[in-house]
């Protein structure tokens, strides 16, 4: 039913879509790719000098590629027509309303983009669903797609999943050596034809024993679990993290340790503010939802329990610098405790939060936990000076005011361009991205800059403890025992 697949179209320019059409291109110079989204501006600035979407590599494979064998387009339906096999990768974010909000994924822009391809097919296609939440999408698009065909006997589809691994940041080196490929189909003799063709595309650059072939529900399941065990990891370590602080282990220690043995592996093991990014929470939901629909409850408590240690280790360490600096900081500045002006939410913390996405990924802080940390710092009228190599001030002014109010963001929060200047007059400087420049900046001339006592807050581990201490600063590293000697930190009550 299927003959060789020599185009190739892919529905949704996005941050899946994009980087993954674009290595096809480069790998399958015999193929023709074909990328369209409904959004006219995305698809100009595809095919401009300056890319919608930045990753390292990303560029010169499209720039090459472009109008040679890969073409950006809004016109969806000619595309679809011309298609031997379509990719759908739109956008499947948590849902927002109705029956499973908060938790399900939205399929609403699956299920049009599917509408679409019944549409216009007009002869048999492979159809690929890789959108980022996948689990039931190839049922309901397959649904849809059967309709069609009852009514028009030239239309043949088989629906295949095969979901995408990639992290932001390194897009191009996971799509172009990836651990492995997944596809699932159905078993029939067509599934089975389909899945083959799809085999073949990969096999221009990827081993033919690092890509596996499932069945469909095996497939997509796999996708959701694969991202809830990287959080779980990290929940894992962030629950130790807190342990290690009450105790006088050290959790870097403790994770070179355990990681050494490699049944548990050393990747994905560093403590943190808690992940972010735009699947781990949107993917443990959906797999917690997904129980709770099969009435697995025990299931869906146990993968429950990863979000709420983030959500956790959030606001841990938010309470960790409220409980320090208001503390002191309340004391030295504010008349006595029955003061009226106690109430009154003047801020007494000025502090320096670089605010950064986790990844060197301009233009995507999706469920930063930079963002959750500043919004219970915000909730204790604490006035932050963010400095942020990447971000776009108006980027990040929009993301809080989306958890917190316009009003809050224009009272407590500057946006700063130089960190020395953010830090300058501050008590407190909050770390909460990896960024290498955080490293290399000359703490000595910021630590004579700031108020005294000066505290850093390393949410990160990046940080060399012992030099800032040096320097003359408090420190506190999330799961570093306190240093009695050098600073004032308490284990207690936190
Ligand atoms: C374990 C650890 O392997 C060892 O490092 C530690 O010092 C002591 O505990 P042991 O209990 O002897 O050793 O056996 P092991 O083979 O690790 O299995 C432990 C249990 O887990 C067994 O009941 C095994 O059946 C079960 N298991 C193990 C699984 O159910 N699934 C697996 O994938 C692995
Ligand atoms: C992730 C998966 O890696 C990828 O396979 C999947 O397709 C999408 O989700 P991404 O969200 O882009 O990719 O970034 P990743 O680098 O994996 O980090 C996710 C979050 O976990 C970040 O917030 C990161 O800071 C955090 N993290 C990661 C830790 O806190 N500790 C770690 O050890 C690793
Ligand atoms: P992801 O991270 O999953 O790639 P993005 O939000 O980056 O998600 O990209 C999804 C893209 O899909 C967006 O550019 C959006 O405009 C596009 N899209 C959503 N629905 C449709 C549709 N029905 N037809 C065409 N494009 C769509």
């Amino acid at each position: 039913v299927f003959g060789k697949v020599s185009k190739v179209v892919c529905v949704g320019a996005g941050y899946v879509g994009g980087p993954t059409c674009a290595m096809i291109a480069h790998k399958c110079p015999h193929i023709t790719v074909t990328v369209v989204d409904m959004n006219e501006v995305k698809i100009a600035e595809w095919n401009s000098d300056k890319l919608p979407i930045y990753e390292p590599g990303l560029d010169e494979i499209v720039f090459a590629a472009r109008g040679r064998n890969l073409f950006f387009s809004s016109d969806i339906p000619k595309a679809i027509a011309e298609a031997d096999l379509i990719f759908i990768s739109v956008n499947t974010p948590t849902k927002m309303y109705g029956r499973g909000k908060g938790m399900a994924p939205d399929l609403k822009y699956v299920e049009s983009v599917s509408r679409t391809i019944a549409q216009y097919a007009g002869g048999p296609k492979i159809v690929v669903e890789k959108s980022t939440v996948p689990v039931k999408a190839a049922e309901s698009i397959g649904c849809i797609l059967r309709e069609a065909q009852k009514n028009n006997e030239n239309l043949k589809f088989q629906v295949l999943s095969n979901p995408e691994f990639l992290a932001e940041g390194t897009a191009m080196k996971d799509l172009a050596n990836p651990d492995r490929v997944l596809i699932g189909g159905e078993t029939s003799v067509e599934g089975l034809q389909a899945v083959a063709e799809l085999v073949r595309i990969y096999e221009n650059w990827v081993p033919r024993d690092r890509i596996i072939t499932t069945n469909t529900w095996s497939s997509e399941l796999s996708k959701l679990v694969a991202n809830a065990f990287l959080a779980q990891r990290i929940s894992s370590i962030n629950s130790i993290s807190a342990v290690c602080e009450a105790t006088g282990a050290d959790i870097s220690e403790v994770a070179h340790a355990v990681g050494y043995d490699t049944r548990i592996g050393c990747k994905f093991l560093k403590a943190s503010v808690g992940f972010g990014g735009s699947c781990f929470q949107k993917d443990v939901l959906s797999l917690v939802y997904l129980c709770e629909s099969l009435n697995l409850p025990q299931v869906a408590e146990y993968w429950q329990g990863v979000i709420d240690v983030n959500n956790w280790q959030r606001r841990r360490f938010a309470d960790k610098i409220i409980a320090e600096l208001f503390n002191t900081v309340t004391d030295k500045k504010l008349p006595s405790s029955d003061s009226p002006s106690r109430k009154t939410p003047v801020s007494h913390l000025e502090s320096f939060v670089p605010l950064i996405f986790q990844n060197p990924f301009p233009g995507d802080t999706r469920e930063s936990s930079a963002i959750y940390v500043i919004k219970h710092l915000m909730e204790e009228h604490a006035k932050l000076s963010i400095y942020d190599p990447k971000v776009q001030k108006s980027q990040m002014l929009n993301d809080l005011a989306s958890v917190t109010s316009a009003q809050d963001v224009e009272r407590l929060i500057t946006v700063e361009t130089d960190p020395y200047s953010a830090a300058r007059g501050a008590h407190a400087i909050v770390v909460l991205t990896e960024w290498d420049e955080f490293v290399e900046l000359n703490y000595d001339r910021i630590h004579a800059d700031m108020q005294h006592p000066a505290a850093i807050f390393d949410g990160r581990l990046i940080l060399d403890q012992k030099t800032l201490r040096d320097i003359g600063f408090r420190t506190f590293a999330i799961g570093t025992a306190p240093d009695q000697a050098y600073n004032l930190f308490g284990t207690a009550g936190y």
